[in-house]
């Protein structure tokens, strides 16, 4: 037996005219092809193949799937069908054994959690310790219909009631800590539940056994949302909230709306919108994204109204255009989130902010052009750097040809003019060569467009900028004084490049003076502990790989020298490395200026390049050869 999402993913994936056209010839007549029946060997072209969908004849009524074509024509098995389709369509097809060998062994896993589970929900509903949990639902106002449909329960505070609860029906201790409902910390005698004074959120696989749970604290505390720990059978970045009751809803309205939170997807389904699934507190994945492909091509995303939820729906779309998906990202009033918006103004209202939602590119130039990123040139090259790279981050050809087109009209840039630069290097390409202009060579330029791997030992790069940015950090972890004095000299840097945090949103890390992501993490967590040293604090504020580099420079400290001079040749690199961006910004700027603004824009690029030769004398000879553009 071949499993379901396969068969759904071979289907999506086959070219449907070209395996047909295979044994028949077929035409294209508008926006199907057509040709003579097969199956009644008929002459006249009355058998039609709509692309995506199937074939059917007119005369002899025969339709059918792909597979059915398959079947039919050849004589084949549905399972042959399938593997055939698939060897064509590039995907290789894993069948698994109908008869196993002994149950699937997350089985146990399975049975348990969804014993746990109901105990949970008798917890709720039936028995005094759910008193305060039915009373915070009745507060939040969902009724209990709906949240059995999501079978919430709530794991009480006290420590031995599901524990014996489990045992007596035979679940030793060692199988409820394999699940993670219990945990044993060393410095207690006994394991404890996991999950206490949480509403439960049990969360099912897409075929709906129970994997996981979400709990949610119904008191104050941290964390508000706790979820199952991370195993075999309960893997986050593969599963989506709701995804096995959302399913046939999201195949039937061609649609999915995708928004942040367990309770967001509750209410949306209260309110009759239910083609709804939510990734658990983690960026969409890779998978998540492949899973809602096979369903529809349609995708609405609804995130908060923030500006981390914007970021995160732009980081979501991304790989959803990168499938050939059509997505939309809904607004909320500030303040809203979709549960709080739902039960505001009910299930209606939400429909009609869904319809209201725009393609998320429309979104994004909205977004700059009220900020005013196409009123200037200097602003326009950073806008447009901003937004093709999704242009070219999107697969479907019709898609991206409106996206240029509407980014020339917004920008007032010609559509050839962005084209070009579409087909050119990738934009982050084309920055990460600037890092070394104007002193690279065609093979530095090379080698900075493909990162080489870095090698195992000492986090350290090969430029000059990145020995700089290191001797900084160094710095100022020896003397964290200076931290402020040095984040001065830093911003000011910045600000006279016109580097501007807001369109990060929209295009990802920008261009600032520190550019490695650990540097700038150590850098920025050592300017908060306000002049002393917190080696602890240190640590609590960093992910592991910058605690590492802390430990290397911290040893590396006895080499520091004369501070003020290190920190002035580190500055003096980093701000020429500025300064060539900006020189290389305006040479990227000039297709796009009219011959006035060309006059002054060469103007420009002679005062920057006296300011780069005057920070970085060596720089001279080399920019001999870059006259005035
Ligand atoms: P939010 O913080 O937006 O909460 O987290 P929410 O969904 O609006 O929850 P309520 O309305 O306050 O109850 C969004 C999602 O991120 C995950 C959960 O999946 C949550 O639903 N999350 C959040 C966690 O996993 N852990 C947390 O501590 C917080
Ligand atoms: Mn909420």
């Amino acid at each position: 037996m071949i499993p379901d999402e396969q068969v759904e993913q071979i289907l999506h994936a086959a070219d449907i005219v070209a395996i047909i056209g295979e044994h028949v010839k077929i035409k294209k007549t508008g926006s199907v092809y057509r040709g003579p029946c097969p199956f009644h060997q008929g002459t006249n072209n009355n058998f039609s193949v709509v692309p995506g969908k199937g074939y059917t004849c007119f005369v002899c009524g025969e339709k059918g799937s792909v597979f059915t074509f398959v079947q039919k024509r050849l004589g084949m098995s549905f399972v042959e069908a399938v593997k055939y389709v698939g060897e064509k369509s590039g995907i290789e097809v894993k069948e698994v054994q109908r008869t196993r060998e002994g149950p699937d062994p997350r089985e146990p896993v399975w049975e348990l959690n969804g014993t746990a589970s109901a105990w949970f929900r008798d917890l709720l509903w039936d028995n005094d310790l759910g008193a305060s949990a039915r009373n915070y639902l009745a507060q939040r106002g969902l009724k209990k219909e709906t949240a059995d449909r999501f079978g919430i329960g709530f794991a009480p505070r006290e420590l031995g009631l599901m524990r014996s609860y489990l045992n007596g029906l035979g679940f030793d201790d060692a199988r409820l800590m394999t699940v993670g409902l219990l945990v044993q910390r060393e410095d207690q005698l006994e394991p404890r539940p996991r999950f206490r004074d949480r509403l439960i959120f049990p969360i099912a696989d897409a075929t709906g056994h129970t994997v996981g749970f979400g709990g949610r604290l119904i008191g104050p505390g941290e964390p508000k949302y706790l979820n199952s720990s991370e195993s075999e059978t309960f893997s986050k970045g593969k599963l989506l909230y709701n995804m096995h009751q959302a399913r046939s809803a999201i195949r039937r309205e061609e649609r999915v709306v995708v928004v942040e939170g367990y309770f967001d997807v509750v209410r949306l389904v209260e309110g009759g919108i239910e083609c709804v699934v939510a990734p658990m507190g983690t960026a969409l994945t890779e998978e998540q994204a492949d899973a809602l492909q096979r369903l529809t091509k349609n995708v609405f995303l609804l995130y908060d109204a923030d500006g981390p939820g914007q970021k995160a729906s732009f980081r979501a779309a991304e790989l959803l255009l990168k499938r050939g998906m059509s997505v939309r990202v809904a607004t909320l009033p500030e303040g809203d989130d979709p549960d709080t918006f739902v039960q505001k103004h009910g299930g209606p209202a939400m429909e009609k902010l869904l319809s209201a939602a725009m393609d998320v590119f429309d979104r994004k130039v909205q977004l700059l052009e009220r900020s005013g990123w196409f009123a200037d040139l200097q602003r326009k090259r950073r806008a447009l750097d901003a937004l093709l790279p999704t242009i070219r981050g999107t697969t479907d050809p019709l898609t991206r040809d409106l996206y240029v087109a509407r980014l020339s009209e917004a920008a007032g840039v010609e559509r050839s003019v962005l084209v070009q630069e579409m087909n050119a290097a990738s934009a982050a390409d084309a920055r990460r060569a600037r890092v070394s202009t104007p002193m690279a060579t065609p093979r530095e330029i090379a080698r900075a467009t493909v990162p080489a791997p870095r090698p195992a030992g000492p986090y350290r790069g090969s430029t000059p900028e990145s020995a700089a940015e290191r001797s900084l950090v160094r710095l100022v972890l020896a003397a964290p004084e200076a931290a402020d004095s040095v984040h001065e000299r830093l911003s000011r840097m910045e600000e006279e490049g016109g580097h501007h945090p807001d369109i990060d949103e929209v295009s990802g890390p920008g261009n600032g003076a520190l550019r490695d992501p650990v540097y700038r993490a150590i850098f920025d967590a050592v300017l908060m502990q306000d002049g002393v040293l917190d080696l602890e604090g240190l640590a609590e504020s960093l992910e592991p790989q910058a605690i590492a580099v802390v430990e290397e420079l911290m040893a590396e400290a006895g080499e520091v020298g004369d501070q003020a001079v290190a920190v002035d040749a580190a500055i003096s690199v980093l701000s020429a490395r500025l300064l060539s961006d900006r020189i290389a910004d305006i040479e990227r700027m000039t297709p796009l200026a009219s011959d006035e603004e060309k006059g002054s824009l060469n103007m420009q690029k002679r005062t920057l390049i006296a300011e780069l030769v005057r920070v970085d004398p060596r720089a001279g000879w080399k920019l001999g050869r870059r006259g005035p553009t």
